[in-house]
């Protein structure tokens, strides 16, 4: 098969790229760097024909909706025009969160279902990478702070682009479709994430003050509304302390 991945040169789609790949199938990434904008439509159709499957791994947080919404629908479109179904990556519990970035990513799958085109949408919880990076985020020295029960369930990155790459390889579904959710195998509240990650660099347990959630984004992590009711998710892929155990010492960017 012809697989278009849209942000094949990112931190996921690159990894869909070598899973695709390796399963025997022709792969082409697309995004700005192979002449394809999706704030723009440059190179977007030429992109999709011809592809059997379009993955959507593109994004681009600091633009506002440009990508994240508009950009998702104009891709959507391409790929419904020509026919071809789309795979979709989102984000686990984004039905009633408040946060921004998480509102825009629901738009963007009620834009892909608006199109009425073949696709599915599998949405994954936090990567490690990400729940590290918050984690550091918040200690500051021996000492982490937690809003209320606020808790992951953080997955490997690996695990996610192999099930978009088995959603693309798979059968076509006939309309829109959500796939069931992706989640790596444990929750991790802060003060434990928090606790993992000094240890791997060899300091002591910090010490973790909770604070109430105050606001709507604060009381919807708080309530681990980004975290998979017991059995809704599927679960997989290295837990965060065996991808820790893979990392440098000393963890940079997401
Ligand atoms: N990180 C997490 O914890 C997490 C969890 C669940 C779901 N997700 C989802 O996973 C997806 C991928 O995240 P990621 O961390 O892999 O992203 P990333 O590393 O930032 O990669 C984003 C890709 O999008 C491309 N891109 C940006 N602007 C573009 C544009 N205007 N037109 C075409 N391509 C564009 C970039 O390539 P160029 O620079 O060449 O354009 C890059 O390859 C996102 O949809 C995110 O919501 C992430």
């Amino acid at each position: 098969m012809r697989i278009v991945v849209a942000g094949g040169a990112g931190d996921l789609g690159s990894r869909v790229v070598r899973e695709v790949t390796a399963r025997g199938h022709q792969v082409v990434p697309a995004s700005r760097r192979t002449g394809v904008d999706l704030t723009t439509g440059e190179g977007l159709a030429d992109a999709v024909a011809g592809a059997d499957v379009v993955v959507n791994c593109a994004d681009d947080t600091s633009r506002g909706d440009d990508v994240t919404v508009y950009g998702t629908r104009r891709l959507a479109d391409a790929a419904a025009d020509s026919g071809v179904h789309l795979v979709h990556v989102s984000i686990v519990g984004i039905d009633d969160h408040p946060m921004t970035y998480y509102r825009r990513k629901l738009r963007a799958e009620q834009g892909i279902q608006a199109t009425g085109g073949p696709a599915t949408v599998l949405r994954s919880t936090q990567f490690h990478s990400l729940a590290a990076f918050f984690a550091r985020t918040i200690t500051k020295g021996p000492l982490t702070v937690t809003i209320g029960d606020m808790a992951f369930q953080p997955v490997d990155t690996d695990f996610v682009a192999a099930r978009l790459a088995d959603l693309a390889l798979g059968a076509r579904p006939t309309a829109y479709a959500r796939a069931t959710d992706v989640a790596g195998p444990d929750v991790l509240t802060v003060g434990e994430l928090a606790t993992l990650l000094r240890a791997h660099r060899g300091a002591s347990a910090p010490r973790v003050v909770r604070f109430p959630a105050v606001g709507g984004v604060m009381r919807a992590f708080a309530e681990r509304r980004t975290v998979p009711s017991p059995g809704d998710a599927q679960t997989g892929g290295l837990p965060f302390v065996a991808w820790l155990a893979t990392q440098p010492e000393r963890l940079t960017g997401r």
